[in-house]
């Protein structure tokens, strides 16, 4: 790619960038929240198509005329945002555009399935019903599928904008393998990340964008991590000071025995659930995928139509029969991890997606003041340093890790007190996650009490002060920081033997 420019109504965000991709290796494009990796990518997979400069394909001058036509070329992507269609089955997500057909014509609908099988089993090592709508899996699931579809392509280039995002270190890990696996076949990888150590792990060579511009190239193997960060945010960073618990206050949040059973199969969600969270705590869940853990928040928070059994205590008030607005009014604020689903409006303006759940708080005689919306959220947006063109436009035009941020100052407007958090850093540059990191010791500094989700382990070590494992909907393991380590998680989260004396000792 040379010499890319890209306008976004009128404004460019791309100011001529190269970018360069050989056979057999997996390049690492990084840079900050609103850098325009998404952008390069898009251009590169015919998504925008009214760019300047020019694209070379093994040496040809290519301009794909969208998508398909990129795909056509052995391009396949997986973008930010999934892509998948939420009431089409996983086997027909895979296959979308390609479906296999009978010599007579007709689906094969056999083969279709087969083939989703062999790519999410063999290959990502997932076994999951290919013929139930995409819309029921949980998010790193999904993410799966659409990993699964891209590699279906069987494409000489495959480009992966933030692919582990929701997932856990071991779905992670076997990702890994299988995009090394294509590295030896000769496969060309984009791989877009957020994460320092995948990007050592995994890359052979480091692009960084800033701010529209190419800043350097070069082989990670030389590139050490303090430059690397340099090179992104144009300054160093401190390194993580690990938080300073203080000692806990008043109990904030308390459940006992909560359960759920999901609402299709009747299958237990979560078993027999109790724990507390006190003022000035943070106190982390961890699990693999299918442990509960999210729908643990979701059901504190009555996002479920089945109410689950069990009690849930806030500030010592009991909540009656949990529902979001109840919740709310109780001080309890959730972050969800599916930002485009439950989360994220996107056609409605970046201020109107910040106030959302505060807009009583800004309405008088039903009419919405958005000077009050504006006086509101602008400091919430400061401290997170948003990076948006304006709050007027819409949420689509942001990038995702600014689309995460307005969520999360979406939920701290409404001043909980007890704040349940899903992944806040998903997509989280490594300048905005050392803000987050700061303002959540500020938040519970001031007395919240915080329960948090987080798939990358160090951040969970580095914030949590109690750790409390679920493994198939129970809780088997309860561990201080003191004595947590990744191993001992992973260790509980698979439900290995003696996860239960530690959570009694
Ligand atoms: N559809 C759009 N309309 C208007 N502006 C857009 C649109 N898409 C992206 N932008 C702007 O282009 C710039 C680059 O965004 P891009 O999504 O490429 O960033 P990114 O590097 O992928 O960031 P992140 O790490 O947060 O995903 C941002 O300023 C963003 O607001
Ligand atoms: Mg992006």
């Amino acid at each position: 790619m040379l010499n890319i420019r890209k306008a976004f109504s009128g404004v460019e965000v791309l100011h001529g960038v190269d970018f360069a991709l050989h056979a057999g290796e997996i390049h690492a494009l990084v840079g900050e929240n609103g850098a325009g990796k998404s952008t390069l990518i898009k251009i590169l997979a015919g998504v925008h198509c009214d760019h300047q400069g020019r694209i070379l394909f093994r040496g040809r001058a290519v301009r794909f005329s969208g998508p398909r036509d990129a795909e056509r070329h052995g391009l396949a992507v997986i973008h930010q945002e999934l892509s998948l269609i939420p009431h089409l089955s996983v086997a027909e997500n895979i296959s979308l555009g390609r479906e296999p057909v009978r010599r007579w014509g007709g689906l094969d609908r056999r083969a279709m399935e087969n083939a989703a099988r062999r790519v999410l089993g063999e290959e990502l090592g997932l076994t999951l019903d290919v013929t139930q709508p995409v819309a029921r899996l949980p998010i790193a699931a999904q993410q799966l599928v659409e990993i699964g579809r891209a590699l279906s392509r069987r494409a000489e280039i495959l480009v992966m904008d933030e692919p582990t995002s929701a997932l856990s270190d071991a779905d992670s890990r076997q990702l890994f393998r299988v995009i090394r696996q294509l590295r030896s076949q000769g496969v060309g990888v984009v791989y877009i990340s957020h994460k320092m150590d995948e990007i050592y792990a995994l890359a052979d060579r480091v692009t960084v964008l800033r701010d529209g511009r190419h800043i350097g190239t070069a082989a990670v193997a030389d590139l050490p991590q303090d430059r690397l960060v340099r090179w992104m945010v144009g300054r160093s960073i401190e390194q993580q000071a690990p938080r300073h618990p203080a000692a806990p206050g008043p109990e904030r949040l308390r459940v006992e025995g909560l359960s759920l059973r999901a609402a299709g199969s009747g299958q237990w969600v979560i078993r027999d659930a109790s724990l507390r969270v006190h003022a000035g705590e943070i106190v982390g869940l961890a699990g693999l995928m299918g442990s509960g853990a999210s729908e643990l928040l979701g059901a504190i928070f009555g996002r479920y139509d089945a109410a689950p059994g069990g009690r849930i205590w806030v500030n010592g008030r009991r909540l009656a029969n949990p529902n979001p607005g109840e919740a709310l009014r109780h001080g309890v604020a959730l972050l969800t991890n599916d930002r485009k689903v439950s989360g994220l409006v996107l056609p409605m303006s970046v201020l109107h997606n910040v106030s959302l759940a505060t807009l009583p708080r800004c309405t008088r005689w039903s009419v919405t003041s958005p000077q009050r919306e504006l006086t509101r959220a602008a400091p919430v947006l400061e401290r997170l340093n948003l990076q948006a063109p304006s709050l007027r436009v819409e949420a689509a035009a942001l990038s995702g890790g600014n689309q995460q941020k307005v969520l999360l100052a979406r939920w701290l407007l409404t001043e909980p007190t007890v704040l349940l958090l899903d992944e806040p850093t998903r997509g989280i540059d490594v300048a905005a996650k050392a803000d987050i990191y700061a303002l959540l010791g500020e938040l519970t500094g001031a007395g919240l009490g915080i329960l948090l989700i987080t798939s990358e382990l160090p951040e969970l070590l580095a914030l949590a002060d109690r750790i409390l494992v679920l493994h198939r909907g129970r809780i088997v393991a309860e561990l201080d920081r003191r004595i947590a380590t990744q191993e001992r998680i992973m260790h509980a989260a698979m439900g290995g033997a003696g996860a239960q004396i530690e959570k009694e000792s």
